[in-house]
């Protein structure tokens, strides 16, 4: 389950890679956007200020997500949804999805199917994050064990190079890159930064199969290990994020 309050700490340092890969497609009039994984929807919205003729649909497959798009007023339709079911209309000129697919396993497979029914002219736009061999994964995936470590996934996402290999091959022309952000997160409060960042995201799948007690002892562990590899200087902890943009047009 997603919770919107706990997934928008951070909001500021977890938008900038969206804009980065928005501010990257060229399409000046598409008839249709849709953000495919679109949360909770303050993102999705500014797509409407950059195209107010476009028809924009936000589509995410948790319903707190949704609830919380919805409820407040505006121009986008936000609708529950599996990206896996997800096929693009006559009129999709642009699609995007960020921070997303790393959640999805048969992504690549998506993303040619995509980029395959796709009108000419049209423009995918995805960007997933490139982190997980860092040190808070890696604690997360050595703490994890036996059935728990089957929730997780080891290295769910290609690198930038990959997915350009495979869109090319597809038809498509793209444009790739990758961006190691240094986040500068303030120590506020008994909590590390980034665990409180990772509870937001790539912890729910252990918060959910551990019991209270387990949970304790575990975000207890993983605590300690992060407050050695990401240690406080002048009130802040540098949090070094890789992620990975592609902008695929046909
Ligand atoms: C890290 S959030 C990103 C939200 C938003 N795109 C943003 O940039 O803030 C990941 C989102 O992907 C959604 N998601 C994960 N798997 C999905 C799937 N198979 N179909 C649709 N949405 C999915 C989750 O519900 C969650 O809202």
């Amino acid at each position: 389950m997603w919770d919107p309050a706990v997934y928008r700490r951070y909001g500021t340092e977890r938008s900038r890679p969206f804009f980065d890969l928005v501010g990257r497609i060229t399409t000046e009039t598409p008839r249709a956007v849709v953000d495919l994984g679109c949360g909770p929807g303050e993102l999705t919205r500014t797509l409407a200020g950059r195209w107010p003729g476009a028809r924009i649909t936000g589509i995410d497959s948790s319903p707190e997500m949704i609830e919380k798009a919805s409820a407040e007023p505006g121009p986008v339709a936000f609708r529950l949804g599996d990206v896996n079911d997800w096929r693009p209309e006559p009129e999709t000129d642009v699609v995007v999805t960020n921070a997303v697919l790393q959640w999805v396993p048969d992504h690549p497979a998506l993303l040619v199917r995509w980029i395959s029914s796709l009108p000419a002219g049209a423009t995918l736009a995805m960007q997933v994050p490139g982190n997980f061999r860092n040190p808070g994964h890696r604690a997360v995936w050595d703490l994890a064990e036996g059935p728990l470590r089957e929730e997780l996934r080891e290295d769910p996402v290609d690198d930038a190079a990959g997915y350009a290999d495979l869109l090319l091959g597809a038809g498509a022309t793209v444009d790739a890159w990758e961006t190691e952000y240094v986040h500068l997160l303030p120590v506020e409060g008994p909590d590390h930064p980034v665990l409180r960042w990772m509870e937001g995201t790539a912890l729910r799948p252990v918060r959910a199969a551990l019991g209270d007690e387990e949970w304790t002892a575990f975000r207890a562990e993983l605590a300690v290990r992060l407050t050695d590899a990401y240690p406080e200087r002048h009130g802040l902890v540098a949090f070094p994020f890789r992620r990975i943009f592609v902008v695929a047009s046909v």
